[in-house]
């Protein structure tokens, strides 16, 4: 079987958006974390807990259409279990994003109490937004603040920058750079976040990847194959190269000489399962209790 080398770089950025996350936890009350619901945990930046230490938490499981529903309600259930809060949403079309400023609040309610008991009105509930690249946080931002994607500017006590933002009248999230971690331990990780799209194409070879994914879709879904023309039959005995190229000569990707155009097929496999071609897909189930089958 085909194996991803380990992807590995050094982003740039990390260093800087570590400072600025560390720098900037202390003025908020709550660290949403956006994930890819399709890899719940492949996509949550192991690096984090350092940053953020124990600040309270609500875990965003965005891109929910494209992802199993089945899956999706285990892993909410299972974070849920685990004391985190989490929510499942489509910052795309909006689906769900109602539920989250009422989980913002339920979450600090102990803290808007506090303050309200104080005397202290007026203070807004401040969030800061963290998640990889391509993960949709603008998307869900946008979604979030509706028509008040007004900077912050007049608020008291607030040092003013430019990624604050105001999302209700008492609630100001702050945005930070999507940001990958310099090593995956498990290469797993890496290519699941290269198959969804939070590691860019550039950096990889699309070939190995492609014929990665279909090895996966060969063992967990064989029957979603028929979307590249791949039949049960087809299967047998094969390597994941001879399926990428039969997919490419089933679609008529050839190039002079009759041999087939594997990278185009190799882009077009990645492109129609992240386009959610091949249906709602998840690439992870959360780790079953133990003691259970
Ligand atoms: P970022 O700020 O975290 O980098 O992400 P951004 O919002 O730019 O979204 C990255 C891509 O993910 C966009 O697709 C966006 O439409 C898509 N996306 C965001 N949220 C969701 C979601 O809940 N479901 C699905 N299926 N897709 C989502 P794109 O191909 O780059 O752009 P476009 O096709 O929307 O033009």
């Amino acid at each position: 079987m085909a194996q991803t080398p380990n992807i590995q770089w050094f982003p740039g950025h990390m260093a800087k958006t570590r400072r600025l996350i560390q720098d900037q936890v202390k003025l908020v009350d709550l660290v949403v974390e956006l994930t890819d619901a399709r890899i719940p945990q492949s996509s949550r930046n192991p690096e984090l807990n350092k940053w953020v230490g124990e600040k309270r938490r609500l875990l965003i499981l965005n891109k929910s259409d494209a992802a199993d529903p089945e899956l999706t309600a285990r892993w909410l259930r299972y974070y849920r279990e685990q004391g985190i809060p989490a929510i499942a949403v489509d910052a795309r079309s909006g689906k769900g994003i109602n539920q989250f400023l009422p989980a913002v609040r339920e979450i600090l309610a102990d803290i808007t109490e506090k303050r309200q008991a104080k005397g202290m009105v007026g203070r807004p509930i401040r969030m800061m937004i963290v998640g990889i690249p391509n993960v949709g946080k603008s998307s869900f931002i946008n979604r979030v603040a509706k028509e008040k994607r007004a900077k912050v500017e007049d608020r008291p006590g607030v040092t003013v920058d430019k990624q604050w933002i105001a999302v209700a009248k008492d609630v100001d999230l702050m945005d930070t750079p999507g940001v990958l971690w310099p090593k995956f331990e498990d290469p797993a990780v890496g290519e699941k976040l290269a198959f969804t799209g939070a590691v860019k194409d550039q950096i990889l070879d699309v070939e190995l990847l492609a014929m990665r994914l279909l090895g996966w879709l060969k063992e967990e879904y064989p029957a979603l194959l028929a979307r590249f023309k791949l039949n049960p039959e087809d299967l047998e005995g094969r390597e994941e190269y001879e399926l990428l190229e039969l997919v490419g000569r089933r679609r008529g990707m050839l190039i002079s000489g009759g041999e087939v155009d594997t990278l185009r097929a190799a882009a077009m496999i990645l492109d129609e399962y992240r386009g959610g071609k091949l249906g709602r897909l998840s690439l992870e189930a959360p780790p079953k209790k133990e003691g259970t089958a």
